[in-house]
């Protein structure tokens, strides 16, 4: 019988969702993390006392990875690696006939945009083979559209508003660094911003529209809209919806940062030659800057991610506030890595839980608020990420 989780990636979030998963080992009971970097995957091994398996893999490979799952043999994968790897996970779980479920967007690496597009296009697949996909199964996406999700189920007859608020007041006295996987974060952050009101994409250019909003917890933070993915499944499956925004906090240091390095060329994803070797100058700027793991140990302050919905309950007009406070410190203490992170792993191994638990079950590609939001409501609360409801 299938059984267990398959892990596949050692990097920041990878850590949390192994730590978290060994907490719950007896809904898990054999938990498997493979990664490229062996040694990554030993070292976690080690911290957790052995209560886990590693091996090798190179996820760009399906051949690999179909050959890892038959030796594992695990009910699920979780895809912690890249968003480059989702393609390349998702059809070995096809032709294995295990259950998948990742926390971001498949990316090709030479185009800096994501969408839905090509994982959604599993569905017929899985359905015909009688698995599960469960998509953007993090913080972000992820929690923020468990919101959503209870959100509508609770609170709303219809949903007209949505923005999704996500702070990061971390600090980690470096003049520049990022929290999480550097390519992934700069890609994302100089990209154009867009947001969806009147059943339409409008587009904006990068960081060009700031609000100041009042996080609880932290308080007022610069915010700036951006695209993001949950964007493009929550205009599917919210009710009513008129409008949704994306706002993230960045501090004046590393947009400053940001945009010299993308007007020197920093951020730019072609090959350039420099005396006869071809680099590709984001790939150079990953390898200079702090590895977001290191981290950890210095980021104080804490993340406020969460949203704010606005529409009708009972002919009447209503709004909510949702969101989830986390300590960077608290989250190292326990994981040994910093908040960002902590907030994605924790959402996807309590996601893999509830598959695990078959509380969560279909055949085909889901999206997490396609799901009952409830017990995912129950399980932040007992997991590490407690959340607060208020009327606004
Ligand atoms: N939804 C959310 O809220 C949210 C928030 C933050 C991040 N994320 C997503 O979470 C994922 C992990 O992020 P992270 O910060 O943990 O990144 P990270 O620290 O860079 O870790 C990525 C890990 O994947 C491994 N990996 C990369 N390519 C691989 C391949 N071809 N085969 C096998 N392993 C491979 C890396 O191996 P090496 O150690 O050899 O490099 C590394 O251990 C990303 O997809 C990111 O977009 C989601």
């Amino acid at each position: 019988m299938n059984e267990g989780i398959l892990i596949i990636g050692a990097g920041g979030v990878g850590r949390v969702v192994v730590h978290k998963a060994v907490q719950n080992i007896d809904t898990f009971k054999k938990i498997t993390l493979a990664s490229r970097t062996l040694s990554k995957c030993e070292q976690l091994k080690k911290e957790v006392g052995g209560k886990i398996d590693i091996a090798r893999v190179d996820a760009d490979s399906v051949d690999e990875i179909v050959s890892l799952i038959k030796k594992v043999k695990p009910f699920m994968v979780l895809n912690i690696a890249l968003p480059y790897q989702d393609l390349s996970i998702m059809e070995a779980c096809l032709r294995t006939g295990v259950h998948y479920l990742d926390t971001a967007n498949y990316e090709h690496p030479d185009t800096a945009k994501f969408e839905y597009k090509l994982q959604w296009a599993y569905d017929e697949k899985y359905k015909q083979k009688g698995i599960m996909g469960l998509l953007g199964c993090g913080f972000d996406p992820g929690v923020t559209n468990i919101f959503c999700a209870y959100a509508q189920k609770h609170y709303f007859d219809e949903i007209h508003y949505i923005d999704i608020l996500d702070c990061n007041a971390g600090d980690h006295g470096y003049p520049f660094a990022t929290n999480f996987n550097p390519e992934i974060n700069l890609r994302e952050v100089s990209a154009k911003g867009r947001y969806w009101e009147n059943g339409k994409w409008i587009e904006t250019e990068p960081l060009e529209i700031k609000q100041v909003w009042n996080y609880p917890e932290i308080g007022p933070k610069d915010s700036y809209l951006m695209y993001h993915e949950e964007m493009e499944s929550l205009v599917k499956h919210i009710k009513g919806l008129k409008r949704i925004r994306f706002f993230m906090t960045f501090g004046e240091s590393y947009l400053t940062h940001m945009r010299c390095l993308e007007n020197v060329g920093m951020l730019r994803i072609d090959e350039v030659e420099v005396d006869g070797c071809k680099v590709i100058p984001l790939h150079v700027l990953k390898a200079l800057l702090p590895d977001p793991a290191s981290l950890g140990p210095r980021t104080i302050g804490k993340t406020n991610i969460g949203i704010v919905a606005e529409g009708l309950k009972d002919g009447k007009k209503r709004k909510i506030y949702i969101y989830n406070v986390c300590d960077h410190q608290e989250a190292y203490k326990e994981t040994k890595a910093q908040a960002v992170s902590y907030t994605t792993g924790v959402p996807a191994m309590i996601g893999a839980k509830l598959m695990s638990e078959g509380i969560y079950k279909g055949k085909g590609v889901y999206n997490v608020e396609q799901m009952d939001p409830d017990p995912f409501m129950d399980e932040l609360n007992k997991q590490g990420l407690p959340w607060h409801i208020k009327e606004l």
